[in-house]
C-alpha cells in the first residue's frame, strides 16, 4: 500500500505596507507610525494554537464542506472530526520550518498512537499576515479543478484535494506555525507553515477517494447529514455522563434540547 504526497507553493509579494514609507519619515514620524502600528496590528500577527476552539471549528468545517460538496455525490463520505493526536504531531513537524512531509509519516506508530497510517497536507505562505485557515484549505480543495473523478487523473496538482475528500479518512488534527527566519525549501523571508495530518491516510494509488455508485449516503452503516455518514458511538464515561443528565432531569422536565447536548458530546468525542 503506497501513498502519494504533493505539497503547495504559493508566494505571495505582499508588503505591509506602513514599512514602504518608514524609510521616508522624520524621527517624529516614525514615532507616531509605530504608534499607529502597534495599535492598529496591521503588522502583528497573531496565529492560532492547536487548542483554539475557533481554529478547531475551521478546520472541521471547511473539510466537512468540501466533503459534503463533492461531485459526483459519494456513498461512503465519513463526516470528519478533530483528532489531538494529529494536531500534536502537526505541530511538532511544522516547528521546524521546513517545506515538506513528515519524515516519520512511514513509521505510523511515531506520529498517532492508533491509527495505522497518516496521511498529510501542508500550506506554505509569505508574509505570515496572509494567513488564514479556511483559505488555506480552499487552495487545497480548488485543485478539484485538475481533477477527474471519471478517469481518476489529475493535469497538475491533485493530491491534496483527493486528501480532503478521502471518503475512509475522518480524523484531521491541524496546526500553524510562525517561522521568523524563513522555511527552509520555501523562502528565506519570515513564513507560515499550515499543517493538516489525516487518519486514517488517502491517497492510495490507484484508488478514487469515494464511491459513487448508488448516490450519496448509500452506503452509510448509521446516518446521514448532508451527503456525509455519521456515526454516534457511545463510551462507558459516555454512558456514564448519559445516565448522570438523565437521573438529574426528571421525566416531566427532560425536552430534546438536552438530548442534543448529549448527541454533540457524543460527536465531538467519538467516531466521526
Ligand atoms: C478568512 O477567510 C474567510 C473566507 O474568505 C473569511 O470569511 C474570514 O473572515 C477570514 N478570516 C480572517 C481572520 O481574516
Amino acid at each position: 500500500m503506497s501513498k502519494r504526497f504533493t505539497t503547495n507553493h504559493n508566494i505571495t509579494a505582499l508588503a505591509c505596507f506602513p514599512l514602504l514609507i518608514w524609510s521616508m519619515a522624520s524621527a517624529v514620524e516614525r514615532l507616531l507610525w509605530a504608534c499607529i502600528i502597534l495599535d492598529s496590528g496591521v503588522c502583528s500577527i497573531s496565529l492560532p494554537a492547536i487548542t483554539d476552539l475557533k481554529f478547531i471549528e475551521e478546520c472541521v468545517k471547511e473539510h466537512n464542506l468540501a466533503r459534503s460538496s463533492v461531485s459526483p455525490p459519494a456513498t461512503d463520505m465519513l463526516y470528519m472530526t478533530w483528532d489531538e493526536a494529529l494536531a500534536i504531531t502537526a505541530k511538532a513537524w511544522a516547528k521546524r520550518c521546513i517545506f515538506d512531509h513528515n519524515i516519520y509519516l512511514k513509521n505510523a506508530p511515531r506520529v498517532h498512537p492508533s491509527f495505522p497510517s497518516v496521511g498529510e497536507n501542508i500550506w506554505t505562505g509569505s508574509p505570515p499576515s496572509q494567513f488564514n485557515t479556511t483559505k488555506a484549505i480552499k487552495r487545497w480543495v480548488d485543485e478539484v479543478r485538475d481533477y477527474s473523478y471519471q478517469e481518476n487523473s489529475c493535469n497538475k496538482v491533485c493530491g491534496h484535494y483527493t486528501q480532503v475528500v478521502w471518503a475512509s479518512t475522518y480524523k484531521v488534527g491541524c496546526a500553524v506555525q510562525l517561522c521568523p527566519d524563513g522555511i527552509k525549501h520555501f523562502t528565506s523571508e519570515k513564513g507560515v507553515l499550515f499543517v493538516c495530518n489525516y487518519a486514517t491516510a488517502g491517497n492510495i494509488i490507484g484508488r478514487r477517494p469515494y464511491a459513487s455508485q448508488g448516490g450519496a449516503c448509500s452506503k452509510c452503516s448509521d446516518t446521514c447529514e448532508n451527503k456525509l455518514c455519521r456515526k454516534y458511538q457511545v463510551s462507558l464515561v459516555q454512558c456514564e455522563k448519559l445516565l448522570l443528565i438523565f437521573k438529574q432531569t426528571t421525566s416531566s422536565n427532560f425536552s430534546p434540547a438536552h438530548f442534543k447536548d448529549v448527541k454533540i458530546l457524543i460527536r465531538n468525542q467519538h467516531g466521526y
